[in-house]
């Protein structure tokens, strides 16, 4: 088996940036009161809901919880469950309709030619094509004119959408593939292709029939890994942002490996960068000049020599732009200092990065302030005037971090229209903190600045304020943050403020002192599992997604409350009943949650996409509608682990705290996607009756041996026969024009 739960193609590799590069030792006080319970107990093999006595050893305000507030009701799931399925085809509900919108390679002009789809389409022509594996996506409303800002329009849009990564065999002609793609000597125009392929698109919608893309419109455009972005917020000018491109450290090229996304309440997207790290060539860790060096390379990028997972470093013949344009993927220090080399390169990546829909002329700006890891997503808590902005993220890799943003300003509803500007006011300046999971269910959220003892005192040696933003990973092991089973997507409930945060799934929780590929971490109360998923998959194969509750339901707040809402499950659960915790059936088990998102027309209406590689033996990645009631809404519930290797390899009993268990009137499968592919990034016109959901990489297990046997893809979706499968965006609407999910 894999050690990555998470399918990587070897051709399209990721960086592999879901393996741990966590050694901070981070185990919450967890351990401690998970120990007593487990003494205290309770049947191997079996859970239950634990009795009164967890209550009376004062397990604080988790079971207290419910402030009374409750969902709006008046929405019903309305629609017949999709079964699992492993064909090579889209499924949505009977009565429900799906239409292809954008597709890789599909133009975004009319001046560039369509798509042949066989790997000749030219490199530059990337830069007026959609990019490769569509992924967090927001729709923006546009005046009926097509001139302006109208967020309210539901038939006239601009569609922000992320192009995570690429599956390379299918962007090249057969004969490339043939040859290979050696890492140390790469032909230069398939790097420009796989470059241009990344990044984002802004591509303006119109519904007429269904829903297309508007060719004519202004506001289309492409930004690619090459692309001019500003440096902006407090680690702008930093000395670690200096490079041979940008001597003031203020300016970079390229945002790269975008996966999750964020709007403003500004009317901006925000694309967020994930898997950035393995991009870059570098020297191993221990040769660089300064202990500094070191430790910064191995808690992000890895302590071993590489080219980078694509080699962009390594044109044949060597960088001859002129300009860096490959040289900067080599963050070796080969040069006097960072004016010389591109030592610092990779640190202009791994950030939030502000775009505003409406302005094609205004650079994108990286917001420092909302730290530097692998990047998920951020989503806001609802803006309310008066009070700051605040951003919940998640840090994708095993035994990473929950991280949230805090605006020092408050939140002025005249700065609506604000565009970029606005986002220097709230997103430039504000306060980072990190999350730390208790074991009595409450939890902390600490904020990473110099001025902490525990941050200025770390044997790393933080610079200042800059140092801690740009290396935040290494401020939120000095803070003794709660290492998670890879935080992806977070979001908020607009009906009550819960957050809710997926959790995807770990093969190295519990996993110590077994070759799995990860430096694992002992169970505890927030990531309480450790199974063999039947197949020899080994942690936390199927993932789960953990709530908090804010202090008063303040999203400032420095302190909440947690539970587990969902854990994912085969519902078979590999006859082990300490598995399948929140109860679910053939209509809604699930496995590796990833994309999580609120609908704003449907309140309350929560939408679950899947990474997987699990469950795919079963079915297909999919998405699930939920309904998710409160914080609180369940109880504690006492795990009981089989043989856990972090526990000397005997059975470990663990209490949590896990939501309500799921039923058909609260989670449902709505979707199931083709071969091969993840199902990630939605959003919907603001009436709530059309969502666009991104159906990324299907095919992608297919082998560079196959590229010239095309009936020999995994996928042809979507364009059926033997074409090459094509990441897409669809659009979903009801036949009788209801809302989704209805
Ligand atoms: Fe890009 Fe963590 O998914
Ligand atoms: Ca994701
Ligand atoms: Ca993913």
């Amino acid at each position: 088996m894999s050690e990555h739960l998470t399918k990587h193609h070897p051709d399209s590799p990721n960086g592999c940036d879901d393996v741990s590069k966590n050694e901070s030792g981070n185990t919450p006080f967890a351990s401690i009161l998970d120990a007593r319970l487990s003494r205290r107990n309770l049947l191997k093999g079996s859970f239950g809901l634990a009795a009164g006595s967890f209550m009376s050893i004062n397990l604080s305000g988790c079971l207290t919880n419910s402030d009374g507030t409750s969902p709006d009701n008046s929405f019903k799931l309305g629609f017949t469950a999709v079964a699992k399925g492993t064909e090579d085809l889209l499924r949505v509900p009977a009565g429900y309709t799906t239409t292809v919108l954008y597709r890789l390679g599909d133009p975004l002009n009319t001046t560039t030619p369509a798509f042949v789809n066989d790997g000749t389409d030219s490199a530059a022509s990337y830069q007026f094509r959609a990019g490769d594996h569509h992924d967090g996506m927001a729709y923006f409303g546009l005046s009926s004119s097509g001139l302006s800002k109208d967020l309210s329009n539901t038939s006239r849009g601009l569609l922000c959408m992320n192009h995570e990564n690429i599956t390379r065999i299918f962007l090249h002609t057969a004969a490339e593939v043939g040859a290979g793609f050696p890492s140390g000597a790469r032909v230069v125009s398939q790097i420009d292709k796989e470059v241009n392929a990344h990044g984002v698109s802004v591509i303006e919608v119109v519904k007429g029939a269904s829903f297309s893309v508007n060719k004519l419109s202004g506001f289309n455009r492409r930004y690619t890994a090459a692309s001019e972005m500003t440096i902006s917020g407090p680690a702008a000018g930093d000395d670690l942002m200096v490079t041979p491109y940008s001597n003031a450290g203020t300016a970079t090229r390229g945002t790269l490996n975008n996966c999750a996304n964020g709007v403003t309440p500004w009317g901006t997207y925000l694309t967020c960068e994930e898997n950035w790290a393995g991009y870059f060539k570098r020297q191993t860790s221990a040769s660089l000049a300064t202990a500094k060096e070191t430790a910064a390379q191995n808690r992000y990028i890895g302590s071993g020599a590489s080219n980078g997972s694509y080699g962009w470093a390594n044109p044949v013949g060597g960088d001859t732009s002129g300009v860096g344009l490959y040289d900067r993927w080599d963050i070796s220090q080969s040069g006097a200092d960072s004016t010389a080399d591109y030592r610092n390169a990779a640190n202009t990546m791994g950030w939030v990065v502000e775009i505003d829909p409406f302005a094609p002329g205004d650079l994108p700006r990286k917001r420092t302030a909302m730290g530097r890891f692998g990047h998920e997503g951020a989503m806001p808590a609802k803006a309310v005037a008066g009070r700051p902005i605040v951003y919940y993220m998640g840090d994708d890799a095993q035994n990473e971090y929950i991280f949230k943003y805090v605006s020092n300003a408050n939140w002025d509803p005249a700065d609506a229209n604000g565009g970029l500007t606005a986002g220097n006011k709230y997103l430039d300046d504000g306060k980072l903190y990190v999350a730390t999971l208790n074991a009595d269910g409450s939890g902390t959220w600490t904020e990473l600045t110099i001025t902490n003892p525990l941050i200025a005192a770390a044997a790393y040696g933080f610079a200042d304020q800059a140092d801690v933003l740009i290396n935040c990973r290494i401020a939120a092991d000095a803070v003794g943050a709660t290492p998670m089973d890879r935080p992806e997507w977070a979001d908020v409930n607009p009906v009550n403020g819960d957050i809710y945060v997926t959790l995807t799934n770990n093969s190295s929780r519990g996993t110590t002192g077994l070759s799995t590929g990860g430096k694992s971490k002992g169970l505890d109360a927030a990531n309480p599992r450790y199974y063999d998923d039947g197949e020899g998959r080994l942690g936390n194969p199927n993932g789960h997604i953990v709530r908090f509750r804010e202090t008063g339901s303040n999203p400032a707040a420095t302190t909440f409350n947690w539970d587990v809402y969902l854990f994912g499950a085969e519902n078979d659960q590999f006859g082990n009943p300490s598995i399948n915790i929140s109860s679910l059936t053939n209509d809604n088990d699930f496995s590796s949650p990833d994309g999580l998102w609120f609908s704003q027309a449907v309140p309350g209406l929560m939408w679950i996409q899947t990474d997987d590689g699990a469950y795919t033996d079963v079915t297909n990645c999919m998405m699930l509608a939920a309904l998710p009631g409160n914080y609180g809404d369940g109880g504690a519930v006492n795990v009981t682990n089989l043989a856990v290797p972090s526990n000397a390899g005997a059975d470990q009993t663990v209490t949590t705290y896990a939501g309500k268990a799921a039923t058909p009137a609260t989670l449902r499968r709505f979707l199931v996607g083709p071969k091969g592919c993840e199902i990630t990034g939605i959003t919907e016109t603001p009436d709530g009756k059309a969502i666009f959901v991104n159906i990324q990489h299907p095919g992608e297990n297919t082998s560079a041996a196959n590229i010239g046997i095309p009936a020999n893809f995994e996928s042809h979706w979507p364009d059926g026969g033997t074409a090459r499968p094509r990441s897409t965006t669809v659009v979903i609407t009801k036949n009788d024009g209801g809302l989704i999910g209805s």
